[in-house]
């Protein structure tokens, strides 16, 4: 914990985006070093207070089991506990991450296409919330091992509903081209399996159609889908379906300011604009929930993405061509930011110690590994170029800030080329300065190397 006499407070810049000003900045690359992810607790739990008012449109009972792949940092998942969340896992080690923060293991979900069968006998005999079984072969596992240990094992299916949205291919988990899910042609078989079974119980249905969803009516359509389908479970089962999961993929915006007409390349794609919120979401819900349903959602990406950005400084300055603009190399890459060479994510990026000059300049940035995909170009289809803009003499050394970088990014981070992953502060609701993960030292470069 760093004590500060005068507590930090963090200034919006444009919409949702947000910084520091430059002394504390500057102080905070000094004292924990860069690249370091920085984040803001208030705006955590201003995200969970829009969620809730959100879904309070619903008129119908829900509940929130926070999808922590999106990052399962322990002073996040306690801070989310703590704010009245439950928990989606997706591995036995989210699972520990979860229990260790505090999760309840009634308060536990469990996700995910390769469950092992350790790992399904640990959720069992941790005895979860709920298992969304992926597969029939995962189904007879569980069924082995709920009446070898005559352990009630609740568990939903996790449905193919066949819609396709998400912000980029590989983010559509939602239609049978994907490795996600069930078809519905398989339920009568898994009817077979479950018809009274004495220790595994039917107690929802889930699906999700994917991440940084474009369109609201994407859950319209899949709670339809899982609504048609409970019925006939219910009667082939002679049961009662309790609740319907409808996962996450609420979007965020990471497009920030809009893009000058003659800028030398045009803005990011629409897929990394924030098309519509929880409010919309709950809106196009409403009429079609039955009351006797309780609702659950799996969001990640919108309950932190906007927490943090990634401050990173400038190592290298050069050109190689006079005709093509400069090459900016940051000491970050994406052994931190992966999602920029997995899904050519845009993560918007400003001169963290100028944000309000004018960023008219196109420069080319690029991480420092030796791979020529280190790069943060914008993402835009019809865009030839890679350029950023940035203000005019970005200099080695300067600040710079990747915007919006709370989510799918601690989870993620490699050791590639031997540089440690880096570190995370939080600004907590005092304006204090909390530690939230270590810089790692040279040690852990092989200290699982024989
Ligand atoms: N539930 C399930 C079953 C999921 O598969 C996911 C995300 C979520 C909930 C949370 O979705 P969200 O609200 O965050 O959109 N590594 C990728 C992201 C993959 C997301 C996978 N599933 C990335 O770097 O963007």
């Amino acid at each position: 914990m760093l004590t500060l006499k005068k507590p930090l407070k963090p200034i919006v810049i444009y919409k949702n985006a947000w910084l520091l000003e430059a002394p504390a900045l500057q102080l905070l690359a000094e004292e924990f070093g860069t690249p370091l992810f920085v984040f803001w607790e208030e705006r955590l739990w201003q995200n969970v207070a829009e969620l809730k008012e959100g879904l309070g449109l619903l008129e119908s009972n829900f509940r929130l089991f926070y999808a922590c792949k999106a990052n399962a940092n322990l002073s996040i998942l306690r801070t989310l506990l703590e704010a009245g969340l439950d928990l989606e896992v997706n591995s036995v080690g989210e699972l520990w991450k979860g229990l260790k923060a505090g999760y309840k293991p009634q308060q536990i979900i469990f996700n995910g296409v390769g469950k092992s069968e350790r790992e399904l006998k640990e959720a069992i005999l941790q005895g979860i919330h709920c298992i969304n079984v992926d597969s029939l072969s995962e189904l007879m596992d569980i069924v082995h091992i709920a009446s070898r240990y005559r352990k009630d094992v609740p568990i939903a299916l996790r449905l193919v509903p066949e819609i396709k949205d998400g912000g980029l291919e590989g983010l559509e988990t939602g239609h049978s081209q994907t490795k996600f899910g069930l078809p519905p042609s398989q339920l009568p078989e898994i009817c077979k399996v479950l018809k009274d079974h004495p220790y595994v119980h039917l107690s929802g249905l889930h699906t999700h159609v994917g991440s940084q969803l474009s369109n609201p009516v994407s859950y319209r359509l899949a709670l339809e889908r899982l609504l048609g389908l409970r019925k006939e479970l219910e009667k082939a089962l002679k049961t009662e379906i309790k609740h319907l999961n409808l996962g996450g993929g609420l979007p965020v915006e990471y497009r920030h300011e809009a893009y000058p007409q003659k800028a030398p390349c045009p803005g990011p794609d629409k897929s990394f604009a924030q098309s519509f919120g929880p409010k919309e979401m709950a809106l196009v819900l409403k009429d079609v929930v039955p009351q006797d349903i309780v609702l659950y959602f799996e969001p990640g990406r919108r309950l932190v993405g906007n927490t943090a950005f990634l401050l990173t400084r400038v190592v290298r300055k050069k050109t190689i061509s006079a005709r093509t603009a400069p090459w900016l190399i940051l000491d970050a890459g994406f052994n931190v930011l992966l999602e920029a060479l997995s899904y050519r994510w845009y993560f918007h990026l400003i001169a963290a110690e100028r944000p309000q000059a004018p960023h008219n300049t196109g420069y080319f940035v690029a991480g420092p590994l030796c791979d020529g995909g280190d790069i943060f170009p914008i993402p835009h289809t019809n865009c030839p170029f890679y350029h950023r803009l940035l203000p005019e003499n970005v200099e080695e050394g300067e600040l710079l800030a990747f915007l919006d970088t709370g989510a799918y990014t601690l989870e993620q981070m490699t050791y590639y080329n031997g540089r440690l992953p880096a570190a995370a502060v939080l600004i907590d609701r005092k304006g204090q300065i909390r530690l939230i993960r270590k810089r790692e030292t040279s040690q852990a470069l092989w200290a699982n190397d024989l």
